[in-house]
Formats: C-alpha cells, sequence, structure tokens
C-alpha cells in the first residue's frame, strides 16, 4: 500500500440550485460541467453521511455523457474522503438496479449513479447524480435536505492528484488506504436474476419456439440483457436490439414509451411480431411491456403480476404486500383484495417504497411511469420486471394479450390515461396548483356532468413505519363510482414546469373491456378541464404527451 497521496482541500463556493428532485440532482451537462460543480454536491452527501473511513462505496452509470469524467472526479473525493473501498462498473457502467444490488451485496455505505434516467444525453442533454443508502433504495428526504442545506454553505472539497483510473479493465488498484475495483457490471446482477427467476423453465419456452425483440436504446440494459437473454436464456442472436450503450444515446429518448420506443411497438403490433416485446430507460430501472398485438399499460402490468408472481420461484410463497404510488391506477388495489394482502399508497418516488419493503410489509411495488420491482432491491427494475413477465409466460404458456384480458374479466378493467403538459412557464404551473388547492374544500359532494366527487384533497403520505408526513404530494379528486382525477407537478424536469393530470376510471362490464382508452376516458378527461383549468390557464390547447 503506498501512503504518499497528497489529500487537497478545495476552495469553493456554493451552488444555490443543488436541489435534489425525485430522482437526485438533475440539471443540463452545461450546469454540471462549471468549476466545483460535481464535486459541491458529492462532497456535501459525504459530508452527512456520517463517518466515511474505511466504509465501501458504489460507483456507476448509464454510460451517458461526461459520465466518465464524473467518475473520475467522483474516485479521487472518495479517496480523499477516506473511503476503504470503492467499486465500480466496468467502462463505468451500472443500472440503477444493479447499484441498488451491489450495495446491499457488498453491504457498502451507499452508491452514486450518474444518470439524468429516461432525458436525453449528450454535450447540451440532461445528467443527474442519484445517491443511494445502505438498504440500495434512493436516499430519503431526510437526507437530501439535509445534503442540499450543506451545499448550500459548502465552502471546500476534499481531493487527490492521481491520474485517471483505467476504468476499461476489470481489477483493482491502490490510492492510499483505498482500494479501487474495477468490476465486472453484470455478473452480480445477472446472478441474482438466476435466483428470482427458473431460467429453465424460462429457456424451456424459448427453445420451444417462444421469440422475444427487447429494445435497450442505447443505454445501460444492452450488456445486461445480451448476457441474461440471449447468452444464459438462449434466445436467438439479435434478439437484443440497441444493445451498445452510446453517450448520447444515439441521439434518441431513452424512454421506453409509445412515443420514443415506436419502433418496437409497430414491430409487435405487425405481422411479423414476435410473441413477445420489452424496452427499457436509460439507467434500467423502467420498463415497457407489449405482448404481440398488446401493449400492457404499466399500471395494468403491476396487477397482473402481481396476480401471477406467485407462479414464479422467489414468489412463490406468495406476496406480504402490494404498493403502489398514488397516481398509479387502483388496478393492484383488486389484487390485493382478493389475495387479502397489504395495499399501500405512497407518494410518486420510489424512495418512498423503501420502509414497506424493508418491513417486509410490501414485496411488489410499481409506478404508473412504467416503474415495477420488488423486495429483492430497493430501486424500480427494468429487466426484472421482464424476465417476470417471461416466467409467468413460460409457466402459463398463454400469449400476453390472453393473460392480460383474462385478468381484466376477473377483475375488472381500470382505463387509465396521464397527460402531461410540459414547457409550461414554473409561475403558471403554480398559479394552477394553486387555484385547485383554493376550490378542495368546496368540491367534495358536487356533481359535474352527472358524476359525484366524493372526495378532494391534497395527498399527505403517512409512513407507517418511520411516522413521517409528506404533505403536497398531488390533488386527488376521488369520484363515488371510484373513478379519480389526480393532478401534480412533475418533480424530474430540467426546463420549466411538467403538469401531470392523471384520469381513471374502472369498468366491470365484460363487454366494455375493450374500449379505446382516451374514448373510454373523454367523459372524465373534459371533466377534469372543467374542474384545473390547466388550458384555460396555461393557454395549452392540448396535452403535449398522452400516455
Ligand atoms: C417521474 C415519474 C415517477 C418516477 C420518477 C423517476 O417523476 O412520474 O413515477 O418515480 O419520474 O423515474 P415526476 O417527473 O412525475 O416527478
Ligand atoms: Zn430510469
Amino acid at each position: 500500500m503506498s501512503d504518499d497521496i497528497v489529500i487537497k482541500t478545495v476552495a469553493t463556493k456554493p451552488y444555490l440550485d443543488q436541489m435534489p428532485g425525485t430522482s437526485g440532482l438533475r440539471k443540463k451537462v452545461p450546469v454540471f460541467q462549471q468549476e466545483n460543480y460535481p464535486e459541491n454536491f458529492i462532497q456535501s452527501i459525504f459530508d452527512v453521511s456520517g463517518d466515511v473511513k474505511g466504509k465501501k462505496l458504489v460507483i456507476g452509470g448509464d454510460g451517458r455523457f461526461y459520465n466518465d469524467q464524473v467518475i473520475q472526479k467522483a474516485i479521487r473525493l472518495a479517496v480523499a474522503n477516506g473511503f476503504g473501498h470503492v467499486m465500480i462498473g466496468q467502462n463505468g457502467i451500472l443500472s440503477t438496479p444493479a447499484v441498488s444490488n451491489l450495495i446491499r451485496k457488498y453491504k457498502a455505505l451507499g452508491g452514486i449513479v450518474l444518470s439524468a434516467s429516461h432525458n436525453p444525453g449528450g454535450p447540451k442533454q440532461d445528467f443527474g447524480i442519484k445517491y443511494n443508502i445502505s438498504n440500495g433504495g434512493p436516499a430519503p428526504e431526510k437526507f437530501t435536505n439535509a445534503a442540499f442545506e450543506r451545499s448550500k454553505v459548502i465552502d471546500q472539497y476534499l481531493t487527490v492528484e492521481t491520474s485517471d483510473i483505467d476504468l476499461s479493465q476489470i481489477g483493482k488498484h491502490q490510492i492510499g488506504a483505498t482500494t479501487i475495483e474495477i468490476i465486472d457490471s453484470v455478473a452480480d446482477y445477472a446472478e441474482m436474476m438466476e435466483d428470482i427467476f427458473d431460467f429453465d423453465a424460462i429457456r424451456a419456452y424459448i427453445q420451444s419456439g417462444f421469440t422475444l425483440q427487447f429494445d435497450a436504446m442505447h443505454a445501460v440494459t444492452g450488456p445486461y440483457a445480451k448476457e441474461i437473454f440471449e447468452k444464459r436464456l438462449g434466445a436467438a442472436e439479435g434478439s437484443v436490439i440497441n444493445a451498445v450503450p452510446l453517450p448520447d444515446f444515439g441521439g434518441q429518448h431513452p424512454d421506453p414509451n409509445l412515443i420514443y420506443a415506436k419502433g418496437l411497438y409497430d414491430l409487435l403490433m405487425s405481422d411479423n411480431a414476435p410473441d413477445f416485446g420489452a424496452a427499457s430507460d436509460g439507467d434500467g430501472d423502467r420498463n415497457m411491456i407489449i405482448g404481440r398485438g398488446m401493449f400492457v399499460a404499466p399500471s395494468d402490468s403491476l396487477a397482473v403480476l402481481a396476480a401471477n408472481a406467485h407462479l414464479v420461484p422467489a414468489y412463490s410463497a406468495g406476496l406480504k404486500g402490494i404498493a403502489r404510488s398514488m397516481p398509479t391506477s387502483c388496478a393492484a388495489d383488486r389484487v390485493a383484495e382478493k389475495l387479502k394482502i397489504g395495499m399501500y399508497e405512497v407518494p410518486t418516488g420510489w424512495k418512498f417504497f423503501g420502509n414497506l419493503l424493508d418491513h417486509q410489509m410490501a414485496t411488489i411495488c410499481g409506478e404508473e411511469s412504467a416503474g415495477t420491482s420488488s423486495d429483492h432491491v430497493r430501486e424500480k427494475d427494468g429487466l426484472w420486471a421482464v424476465l417476470l413477465w417471461l416466467n409467468i409466460l413460460a409457466v402459463r404458456r398463454q400469449s400476453v394479450a390472453d393473460i392480460v384480458n383474462e385478468h381484466w374479466r376477473h377483475f375488472g378493467r381500470n382505463y387509465y390515461s396521464r397527460h402531461d403538459f410540459e414547457g409550461v412557464d414554473t409561475e403558471v404551473a403554480n398559479k394552477v396548483m394553486q387555484r385547485l388547492r383554493g376550490e378542495l374544500a368546496s368540491l367534495a359532494g358536487t356533481s359535474i356532468d352527472g358524476q359525484t366527487i366524493e372526495k378532494a384533497d391534497d395527498f399527505a403520505y403517512h409512513d407507517p413505519v418511520d411516522q413521517s408526513v409528506s404533505a403536497h404530494q398531488g390533488i386527488r379528486i376521488l369520484f363515488d363510482n371510484g373513478s379519480r382525477i389526480v393532478v401534480r407537478l412533475s418533480g424530474t424536469g430540467t426546463t420549466g414546469a411538467t403538469i401531470r393530470i392523471y384520469i381513471e376510471r374502472y369498468e366491470a362490464d365484460e363487454d366494455k373491456l375493450a374500449l379505446d382508452t382516451q374514448e373510454a376516458l373523454a367523459e372524465l378527461i373534459a371533466i377534469a378541464e372543467k374542474i384545473i383549468q390547466v388550458k384555460a390557464i396555461t393557454g395549452f390547447e392540448t396535452p403535449t404527451a398522452i400516455i
């Protein structure tokens, strides 16, 4: 071991915008390129982490532009702050769920994920830093608030002068008292998936002729998907497309939805469709599931997965409970009711699931925004969701469409859509919310277009484990027939504000289970505008995205 490193104290001044949102600190690359900007944020995290001396830290990212440079900065800060062991994915690549697994498996103090999730990458695009704590989950609000407060007064950070570490070679380096280890990005994650699922059953199903296509969108899941689907499960070579992570994701948004993964959608709706299609986002925590001729909305996917999870080895003893974010449709609630297990409604953002998972109150969690996962990690997990579907299909030997239709016949269908108004002036967006908040008290009991509002509130979450309260998590307008309208502002955007309106209607009539979603919701969408007045106030004529 060489002890001849020199720890440098760099004087700095705070940047007052280092406030992490629902998924860490997310800004444009040029913001992160300001002198000392990433260093200040990372040092602020270390400063509120207690004693980091000798502890383990995981670092990785989704391969986007600036990833490699921030990793080198983070390594120097970690060494200077006295971490004992820093584990970094080869080529700087680690998916968000893989980081969560590594933290838990190797008992690290925490992990730094460099990603702006599904947002585009490149010199003028987005970058982000997330921090996960020792349970493998995103740092809770208490922690991120403390880091933010620290970043407002930070006047120095610690670093060392060393040459860059070669991230392309697996192996160990020693800098002072710190071991820097470049690890295989995929191995630990793939092993965990083999422990959860029946790979033999999936392999046999694929051998029998079942076909799939996975779109890695030139983002982090490429190497994982190649190894798991093609190598370990025997899917034909080329089943994984866009498999090489690129700094700009090939110029696309690595967002697996009907807009940005339209090619995959079109393929699954075509005559040449494989049996199954799926995609994941920039950092590998989201998933999109499409069967031949049938797109599965994330809220439905959560419900179907929960109802069938017992068919899979890791969940054969049944689920402890199900949790969903508040705006996610209530489809999963019906499954929990039938299974007689707990159902939890938490605010948007994965960190709110952590306590429920840690205390074995919930086993499966999901969000309408294409995030699903279980207690195997403390993040949403795109490839896990795909494998869960594959394992269920391999056992049931029915098509995706048949499974979903059967589910609806049994439980009824929650028609559901999200209407986004992006790029709204922040003040105008706040005005929409403020006006609506002012109306809430008078809404309950009123009828609009023949629909009666039972309750209207600003969702506040009381965490059943630590009793903490998170207020103002979105406005809920609940109708007496089970319909819901939810409104909230996005916490992940990087320019202006995004107003998200979520609309949901329950349908149990067997003859009305195959309607077009927007048509099925048309009446409620009109009612939403009457109540929220988003178009009237913002001047937008239509949503910028309908999901
Ligand atoms: C969005 C999604 C939310 C998800 C988050 C991070 O946040 O709506 O479900 O947890 O991205 O992937 P929002 O922009 O709505 O705050
Ligand atoms: Zn993501």
